[in-house]
């Protein structure tokens, strides 16, 4: 399976660190954010990786990583044209890259403990579809929140930064897709802040009863703010994940 790091967006929420630097290139322990997300890709097996970036923060990105070799994977670039178009519409960049296959797509923002190796193995017992992962929050309103069926163990419906959370999960920036997801994006409009959602799509996979779910275990952080990015930083101190970085 292949995997997808988006490390695009413009990092509003921790401006002026990210007036210069993208978000993901920010220290988290004593690594570049971003090394996070590949490292879990990589000791899950997943040696393909295409990172989504913007054009202008393209090349810090190559002069850090390169091929991937010192890591022990092999990266590919693609640029998101339309910068700041939201997480659907980085996703469309990959399609050439996919190539019909499964893949699992990680916002280079997040940062958590769990391997994925065992949400990787449901996903692939699924024939077709989509798979999720949630996490239980303090703060769901900052987030995707899932409506759950915990009966049937079925998501209902996914909200976007909820006023009022129909739950304390938050859909987290882990998600696992096959070939329909393209195909969803194309048909979704752009939200309230004019950005092309993950939410959206993830709510056709409910729709057409495709979307599976697992909740994280270990410790989980969406490092976009300056509040998380810091928690995540004395996080990765204090339990660094397991696994050599070089
Ligand atoms: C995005 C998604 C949201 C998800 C979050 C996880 O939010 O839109 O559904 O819960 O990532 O990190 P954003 O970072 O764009 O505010």
């Amino acid at each position: 399976m292949k995997g997808i790091i988006l490390a695009g967006g413009t990092g509003t929420r921790l401006k002026p660190l990210t007036q210069i630097l993208n978000k993901h290139l920010l220290p988290v322990g004593p690594y570049p954010m971003i090394y996070w997300p590949i490292i879990r890709l990589r000791d899950a097996g997943i040696k393909e990786i295409l990172i989504i970036t913007n054009q202008h923060h393209l090349s810090s990105f190559i002069e850090l990583l390169g091929s991937g070799k010192k890591l022990n994977v092999n990266l590919h670039y693609e640029v998101q044209v339309n910068e700041g178009g939201g997480i659907a519409d980085a996703l469309l960049h990959a399609r050439k890259f996919i190539n019909e296959e499964k893949f699992i797509v990680l916002l280079g923002d997040n940062v958590f403990e769990d391997s994925l190796i065992p949400y990787l193995k449901d996903f692939q017992q699924q024939d077709s579809g989509a798979r999720i992962l949630l996490k239980k929050v303090k703060d769901p309103a900052r987030y995707g929140v899932p409506i759950i069926d915990t009966i049937q163990k079925k998501i209902l419906s996914i909200v976007e930064k909820p006023s009022k959370p129909p739950s304390t999960y938050c859909v987290t920036g882990i998600y696992m897709y096959d070939q329909e997801v393209f195909k969803f994006i194309e048909s979704i409009h752009p939200s309230n802040r004019n950005e092309l959602e993950i939410t959206d799509v993830n709510n056709l996979y409910i729709k057409n009863n495709k979307l599976k779910y697992n909740i994280l275990k270990g410790w989980w952080i969406d490092a976009g703010t300056h509040e998380s990015l810091y928690k995540a930083f004395q996080f990765v101190n204090h339990h660094p994940p397991k696994g050599d970085i070089h």
